[in-house]
């Protein structure tokens, strides 16, 4: 089998899908590796590390041509996707929500598509979990670019010169995301509080040592695979005014709030940026897909009444070392579980609930429903 990892098309992501340290997996199973020129060079990692480790590099082009099975943490273009050889397969992060046109076009040309965003929240698929990995990364970016933007420091000091008081931090939404800021923010020091729809994290944020802001919005709730279901207009109105007097007094505030598959909902407007301190920040991590923040904007600051609205895109990407180490395990473990020894090929068993649902596209048909 011919496997290639493309480098990111897009200049602002400088995660790579393969990584030094995880690459032995692929080679183990006695693939030829192939990579695209350069795609190491946001991690440090030279063509010539890739080359010692037993790796070959090639063009885009020829990667994309000449293989099986093609790994990228960024979609396709379809002039790519009708490159690739009939019958192979293309694992990535494809952002399918977005991309219905590669998801087409890969089956109408016959490549089978992976969607890593796919990867059912079940505990034998954890290791798989790219959104998961990326998203505890982008928590803890978070708190560490917000903090650059403050004019104060987030630990209590007690110093001859006075004392310099805490800052205070709030977290709206505590998934992966949500958790990883949370407990940067306190070892870094920092007052915590925060609030999620679904009551059951109350207990996490409680071990982290933060606070859970109790805000009552009737009944809300969980899907089955762990989301969180859509407030209704009612809910959401409700919660940005019970949540506005805990925004005023954070130096911080970090929005995680997300709706797989759905536009992020928008938890604060104007009327409660105009209630905040100036020189306070939001840091608005729903931004990519919607945003939780009036006027917030994709890698721009917006400044408001003082108070600084911070939107990054591949958040993760600003630690790309450790992201592409997770990304590239994350792939891996996919490969490798599904990788059959005897045919030299990925064993599409449709029995097992990972490949049923990370396989959007197969054998020439659309497999999953919504994209239909
Ligand atoms: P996500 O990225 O979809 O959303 C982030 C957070 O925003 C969630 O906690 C969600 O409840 C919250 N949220 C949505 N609307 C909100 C609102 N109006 N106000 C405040 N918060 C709001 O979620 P993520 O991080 O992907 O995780 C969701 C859950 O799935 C978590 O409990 C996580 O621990 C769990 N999970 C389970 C896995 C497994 O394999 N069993 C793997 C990964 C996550």
């Amino acid at each position: 089998m011919i496997i290639s990892a493309l480098k990111s098309s897009d200049q602002k992501d400088l995660r790579s899908p393969i990584h030094p340290d995880t690459i032995s997996a692929l080679i183990d199973l006695g693939a030829d590796v192939f990579f695209e020129h350069g795609i190491g060079e946001g991690i440090f990692t030279s063509d010539m590390d890739f080359e010692n480790l037993g790796l070959k590099s090639s063009s885009r082009e020829d990667c994309i041509a000449s293989s099986d099975l093609v790994i990228s943490n960024q979609p396709l273009s379809s002039e790519e996707v009708k490159s690739m050889k009939s019958g192979a397969t293309l694992l990535g992060m494809v952002n399918p929500f977005s991309n219905q046109e590669l998801i087409n076009c890969c089956a109408e040309n016959k490549i089978n598509l992976v969607s890593m965003e796919f990867i059912p929240r079940i505990t034998r698929a954890q290791k798989m979990d790219v959104l998961s990995s990326q998203a505890n990364l982008a928590g803890y970016s978070a708190v560490i670019e917000s903090s650059r933007h403050l004019s104060t420091a987030l630990p209590m000091m007690m110093t001859a010169a006075g004392t310099l008081k805490p800052a205070r931090v709030f977290i709206i939404g505590v998934g992966v995301a949500g958790l990883q800021a949370i407990a940067t923010a306190k070892r870094l020091g920092a007052r915590v509080e925060a609030f999620d729809t679904r009551d059951v994290v109350e207990e996490q944020v409680n071990s982290l040592g933060a606070k859970f802001v109790k805000i009552d919005l009737g009944e809300t709730g969980e899907t089955d695979q762990g989301y969180a279901k859509e407030l209704t207009p009612e809910q959401i109105i409700k919660q940005k005014d019970l949540q506005s007097e805990v925004c005023a007094r954070s130096d911080i505030v970090i929005t995680t709030a997300q709706l797989f598959g759905r536009p992020a909902p928008q938890l604060i407007d104007s009327k409660t940026i105009d209630k905040m301190k100036p020189g306070s920040v939001i840091f608005d991590m729903a931004v990519e897909s919607g945003g939780n923040v009036e006027g917030s904007v994709v890698d721009e600051v917006v400044i408001k009444n003082g108070v600084k609205i911070i939107g990054v895109s591949n958040l993760a990407s600003s630690v790309s070392g450790h992201a592409s180490l997770a990304l590239s395990n994350n792939f891996n473990h996919w490969i490798c579980d599904f990788y059959d020894k005897d045919t030299s090929s990925i064993n599409f068993d449709f029995e097992d609930e990972i490949v049923k649902s990370s396989v959007i596209a197969f054998d020439g048909k659309i497999l999953n429903e919504r994209f239909q």
